[in-house]
């Protein structure tokens, strides 16, 4: 029966985008086949028949190297005279073009290799994380990251970026929880299709531009422990409402090619899942560009110990070895695969046995072959390595990356000690106080250490003779070592409380080092690593100056036991190559502060996962009633701060929340208008925010949505009013059968300044 299946939805898909590709597509169709149309005008016709014309000229042997994706300790000069797919993580522009030149010139049919990198947040302008980005609530943030992001990748002879990555994830043990926007799908959804439109542009044969790649599919973002690849297991509606948006708005926005993830969903491993890549993917979202499979991860789908060690790591178990791999791999959707390479190596034995068709392959290739046509890389496959370096690190972007700092710079608390004046004098504390190499994240592109402005540097630039004492040291080692975290020992807490007995005022600049987030940086303890909160404590109470604590981290942090103690806090995660002015900017009050976590920070790591867009229970939290949904040992059912959750050097009232209408069919729309204003003394930013709630319906629906939001910027005294439009895409829902449903009833509307917004309307949906 699954197997039944399987070959249904391959063989229709197949046909399908063989008919598309022929230009020829029934006027009657069933709804799957008509959402596989070509949403793309004449132009990609003329794509099409230069794609069938050359596959009609391929051998298999030559399709079969169309698949593979090698990396860049990998490639050889040979692989490309073979007609080798794709090369990743190769940046030197000498080399791209070398083998680019053997591609084009001396393999048989002349097809051009297409390049890839992991351009998440900057190729060298290195912007903030995306999930320090996501704090801005701006789209225009991450749309200069990615324009940026391509010009400097594309400039080397990059034509693809394994980004924007749109796992939402409510797991602050994971690492990667830094790559995207934070633990709301309408927050990342947005942000995607800005990241993806401003890499790829209306059109990215563009010189400047590169078609972009989401990742990674699916729900990746909530690995059981919060161990990164660990398994997930999660039902259809949570699949289709919490993780799968992004994906759709990234797509919609035009993304042509995507990843498939490591972990397993409900033991489908995301590369063997023909439920997210045929089904859905492929099938009704209508997506006509390829799958790439993670690093290795189509090896990984074999059981260990693997039948053939050579051909790389294994686990999964649900393929018997390489061929078997390989097999399942294809038929469920991976277009080409990365670093391990057994569609290749085994295809034409697959072939042969009918474990896999001729049909699949030239889907694959065919959807490769599209890619590299919309890429322009048939026109103009070369790259000119003389004007590399032109593209980057230009005046502008830093201005950019600057701007993108204060942007997503989030103000936790604030005792009235923040502003600081900058003619006064400055101590600057901690391990993180003057450092370049943290500041970059986990994944910093080719940015270089160099070329990053530390706090210590960007606050000198403000209030010139600032001091500086380091404190401890946070250790860049992999465990197991003596002291895997650093900041061990209090040997230089005496040095660092006399700095700031001299100073007027004290910047203690703390967090986490960029190995502790990222890949395969799982933490079980999300307190602040080392003696770090016996420093603030120390520096804070042996001392009558006011301490500003600034975080540098990839994740939300567990900060119950400084919180108190703190005067101020600033959240600025890792906030790339212009960290130091960025930061030095928010503290002197250049900028003033706007941004609002896009993820929960909790209380204690044991709240874990803990996210606003809960389902009710039937026992809601109380902390001090039994039989609830509580911790017996945690007096709040909240996190310490909460998404949406960030203050300003002014005050803002949201105020006045009201409705265009108060009833509207399935498919109509209605607005809500909430009146914003400045009621401080100074100019600033505050973030409106929409949330729904839907009190009855077939399944129990989380107890707040986030639907809208708009940053806006108010002189002091200012009011002005905001709209948002709410229609079937908001209060619908998926249920577990997979079906996206508008039922009838009431529907709440929340308004305010964070996701405890609790100004509220409502409207019948009828
Ligand atoms: C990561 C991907 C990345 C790929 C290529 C993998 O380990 O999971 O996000 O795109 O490597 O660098």
């Amino acid at each position: 029966m699954r197997l039944t299946l399987k070959a249904t939805v391959a063989a229709l898909l197949v046909a399908l985008t063989a008919a598309i590709a022929g230009g020829v597509v029934a006027a009657t169709q069933s709804s799957d086949e008509a959402a596989l149309q070509p949403t793309r005008g004449p132009a990609d016709r003329s794509i099409e028949r230069k794609v069938n014309n050359l596959l009609g000229q391929m051998t298999l042997e030559e399709k079969l190297q169309q698949i593979q994706l090698l990396s860049d300790g990998q490639i050889t000069d040979e692989d490309a005279r073979n007609g080798v797919g794709g090369v990743f993580s190769l940046t030197d522009p000498q080399r791209i073009n070398q083998l680019q030149h053997i591609a084009v010139e001396e393999s048989r049919l002349g097809i051009p290799i297409l390049f890839a990198f992991d351009t998440i947040h900057g190729f060298r302008t290195i912007f903030p994380i995306p999930l320090g980005a996501a704090s801005s609530f701006d789209p225009d943030v991450v749309s200069d990251d990615h324009r940026i992001g391509a010009r400097e990748s594309a400039a080397v002879g990059l034509k693809q970026i394994y980004s924007p990555m749109v796992d939402v994830s409510h797991e602050a043990r994971w690492g990667r929880i830094a790559e995207a926007a934070g633990e709301d799908p309408y927050l990342n959804s947005v942000l995607a299709a800005a990241r993806v439109k401003a890499a790829q542009g209306s059109d990215y044969s563009d010189k400047r531009k590169v078609v972009t790649s989401p990742k990674h599919l699916a729900a990746y973002g909530e690995p059981e422990g919060g161990r990164d690849y660990n398994t997930t297991d999660m039902s259809e509606q949570r699949l289709r409402n919490l993780y799968l948006p992004p994906f759709k708005a990234a797509i919609d926005a035009g993304a042509d090619t995507s990843m498939c993830s490591f972990n397993a969903i409900n033991g489908v491993p995301g590369c063997a899942n023909e439920h997210t890549m045929l089904e859905i993917l492929k099938g009704e979202w209508g997506f006509d560009g390829f799958v790439e499979s993670d690093y290795t991860a189509v090896a990984e789908l074999r059981a260990c110990p693997p039948v053939n060690p050579d051909e790389g790591p294994c686990g999964h178990g649900v393929a018997e070895d390489g061929p078997a791999a390989g097999a399942l791999a294809l038929n469920t959707g991976v277009d080409s695969e990365m670093v391990s390479t057994n569609i290749r190596d085994f295809g034409e034995e697959l072939l042969a046995d009918g474990r896999i068709s001729q049909e699949r392959i030239d889907d694959a290739v065919r959807r490769i072959l599209r890619v590299k046509f919309r890429a322009g890389l048939f026109d103009d496959p070369y790259v000119n390595p003389d004007r590399a370096d032109d593209a980057q690190l230009r005046p502008g972007a830093l201005r950019q990356a600057r701007r993108a700092v204060g942007r997503s710079t989030v103000l936790l608390k604030n005792d009235g000690i923040l502003p600081f004046d900058p003619s006064l004098k400055t101590a600057v504390i901690g391990p993180l106080g003057d450092n370049q190499h943290d500041m970059l994240g986990p994944w910093w592109g080719r940015g270089d250490d160099d070329d990053v402005v530390s706090l210590l540097t960007g606050v000198r630039g403000q209030s010139p003779g600032a001091t500086f004492a380091q404190g401890c040291t946070l250790s860049n080692a992999e465990p197991p070592t003596e002291d895997p975290e650093g900041c061990g020992s209090d040997a230089g807490f005496a040095e660092a409380v006399a700095t700031a007995e001299a100073a007027d005022q004290v910047i203690l600049a703390v967090g986490e080092t960029r190995e502790m987030s990222g890949e395969a940086a799982a933490r079980s303890n999300i307190d602040l690593p080392g003696m770090q909160e016996q420093l603030i404590e120390e520096v804070v109470s042996a001392t009558d100056k006011p301490v500003a604590v600034v975080l540098f981290n990839g994740r939300p942090l567990a900060l119950e036991n400084i919180v108190d103690s703190a005067p101020a806090i600033l959240e600025a995660w890792f906030p790339g190559v212009q960290a130091g002015h960025g930061v030095a900017d928010v503290v002197f009050g250049e900028v003033n502060p706007g941004g609002k976590l896009p993820v929960s920070f909790p209380r204690r790591v044991g709240q874990v996962p803990i996210y606003y867009n809960h389902e009710p229970t039937g026992r809601p939290c109380d902390p001090n009633v039994k039989w609830n949904s509580r911790y017996r040992d945690i007096p709040s059912c909240d996190p310490l701060f909460e998404f949406g959750f960030g203050l300003s050097y002014t005050t803002f009232e949201v105020s006045n929340l009201r409705l265009s209408r108060d009833s509207v069919g399935p498919n109509g729309s209605l607005q809500a208008f909430v009146d914003v204003s400045n009621t401080g003394d100074r100019r600033g930013d505050e973030v409106v925010q929409l949330y729904i709630h839907d009190p009855v319906a077939s399944i129990s629906q989380p107890v707040r949505r986030l639907r809208g939001f708009e940053r806006v910027r108010l002189a002091r005294g200012e009011t002005r009013t905001v709209t948002f439009t709410l229609d079937k895409s908001d209060f619908g829902f998926y249920d577990n059968s997979g079906e996206f449903v508008v039922e009838p009833g009431r529907i709440d509307v929340y308004a305010g300044n964070s996701s405890k917004a609790d100004m509220s309307a409502s409207f019948e949906v009828r």
